[in-house]
């Protein structure tokens, strides 16, 4: 017998209301389906699930045999290992670590930085999610300001950052078709007429969905509207240069007084630290710092501890060129190879070009069902895909087409998973065309 008195008849709970920010930040998001899919992915459905979903780096070997060996001088090393788990860092990040990712960026480039134009926070993700909000959302005089994103599709992480509504005012591309296979997305500057309400201009370079890398001289155009609108241009170089280098394309990084730039660890094999690094103005830095103290006290420090005799030294630079970049440059050759093969050779497919990230941006025109729909007849056979909906938002796509006509597909997993997957995603979209 249970030592327990009986349960009495279920009483359902009462329900609590949900504060603004609650109903902002727990209703349905693609971004929370994507880490859920991947998240099972990874875990229980591995070896069953083909994922090429979600953004997870790919495991190369060499990366992953350094930060073994890194790990191994920490452990060896007992003042740096004791300091990195028992005690907190200052809330904008390490100083030795702020200190070296300053002086990299200012060796390499030239840009005129300290240690004070250095926030580090849990995450590129997180980054994001504070300037988003800091620039844009309601206001004390009663004003509501929005983030211009000047080409979407654009990266779905952001699509749920607002706490709050209406965060995001986005324009279509200009689309330049290239062959019989191949776009590219430009910047419509004829159409980007930021209106009043504008706080902020973002971008991700290169661009998670789509692999597009804007252009120096768009860059520059962009840089040149923020600059005389008095406004931040937001840069998210979570794949870019000087690492992790995930980037096909040679353009020049930009950095300037009006410009924040954002940059991570996770690309470089190091998602599990949550390490991102915001390059800013002394002022914004030390918001962030007060964000990072309310929000979480100190950031995770693991990855800064890892990785700053690397940023000291410039290895990181080597490593990013050398070996990261051309893993992924080749598997992005090989994914868009198996397209040619297994696309039904009939249907007017066509992919973005190439040029960084880790993700081959598929356009079905006139697929006669939305991507949505493909995604979960995919999703039944075991092969995950994203569904393009999800990254054209902050505009009205009702009478756009293409907007549910796109899929992302990961190249960062195996061979074996990236052949398969893509011939299953052939018989699904020949069938879809049928
Ligand atoms: C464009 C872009 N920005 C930011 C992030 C966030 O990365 P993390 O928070 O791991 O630094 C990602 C992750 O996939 C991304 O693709």
């Amino acid at each position: 017998m249970s030592d327990f008195p009986p349960i009495a008849s279920p009483v359902s709970p009462p329900e609590w209301p949900k504060s603004v920010f609650a109903e902002s930040l727990t209703r349905h998001s693609g971004i929370l389906e994507l880490m859920d899919d991947l998240g099972e992915a990874m875990t229980t459905g591995r070896g069953e699930m083909l994922m090429m979903g979600g953004g997870n780096p790919g495991h190369i070997p060499e990366m992953q045999a350094l930060w073994r060996g890194r790990m191994a001088e920490l452990l060896a090393d007992t003042p740096a290992f004791d300091a990195m788990l028992a005690d907190y860092d200052q809330p904008a990040g390490n100083p030795r670590f702020r200190t070296a990712v300053a002086g990299l960026l200012r060796r390499e480039f030239g840009w005129p930085l300290g240690p004070e134009n250095i926030a580090v926070t849990n995450g590129g993700q997180t980054a994001f999610f504070c300037l988003m909000n800091r620039f844009a959302g309601d206001f004390a005089d009663g004003s509501h300001r929005r983030v211009l994103l000047p080409l979407v599709p654009e990266y779905i992480g952001y699509a749920d950052q607002g706490v709050g509504r209406d965060l995001f005012s986005a324009r279509r591309p200009a689309i330049e078709r290239i062959g019989d296979r191949e776009f590219k997305y430009h910047v419509d500057f004829e159409n980007l007429a930021p209106g009043d309400d504008i706080a902020a201009i973002a971008v991700s370079r290169p661009t998670n969905p789509s692999s597009n890398v804007l252009p120096d001289a768009e860059i520059a155009r962009l840089s040149a509207v923020a600059r005389e609108r008095g406004i931040p241009l937001l840069i998210d170089n979570a794949y870019g240069v000087p690492f992790p280098g995930v980037i096909f394309e040679e353009v020049t990084p930009v950095w300037d007084d009006h410009i924040i730039l954002t940059l991570s660890l996770s690309k470089l094999g190091l998602p599990g630290t949550r390490t991102g690094i915001v390059v800013a103005r002394e002022d914004i830095i030390r918001e962030l710092s007060a964000i990072n103290a309310i929000a979480s006290l100190a950031n995770n420090n693991v990855g800064q501890a890892l990785t700053t005799p690397l940023m000291e030294s410039g290895e990181i630079l080597r490593l990013s060129r050398d070996v990261v970049r051309p893993f992924y440059r080749a598997k992005s050759e090989f994914a868009k190879t198996l397209l040619h093969e297994h696309l039904p050779a009939g249907a007017p497919w066509r992919v973005h070009r190439g040029e960084g990230a880790f993700f081959l941006w598929i356009w079905f025109e006139n697929l006669p069902i939305p991507t949505r729909e493909l995604y979960r007849r995919l999703k039944a056979r075991k092969t995950l895909v994203i569904p393009g909906e999800y990254f054209f938002f902050g505009l009205d796509t009702a009478d756009w087409p293409h907007s549910r006509e796109c899929i992302r597909l990961s190249y960062t997993q195996s061979e074996d998973i990236v052949r398969r997957g893509i011939a299953t995603l052939g018989e699904e979209v020949a069938k879809a065309y049928r």
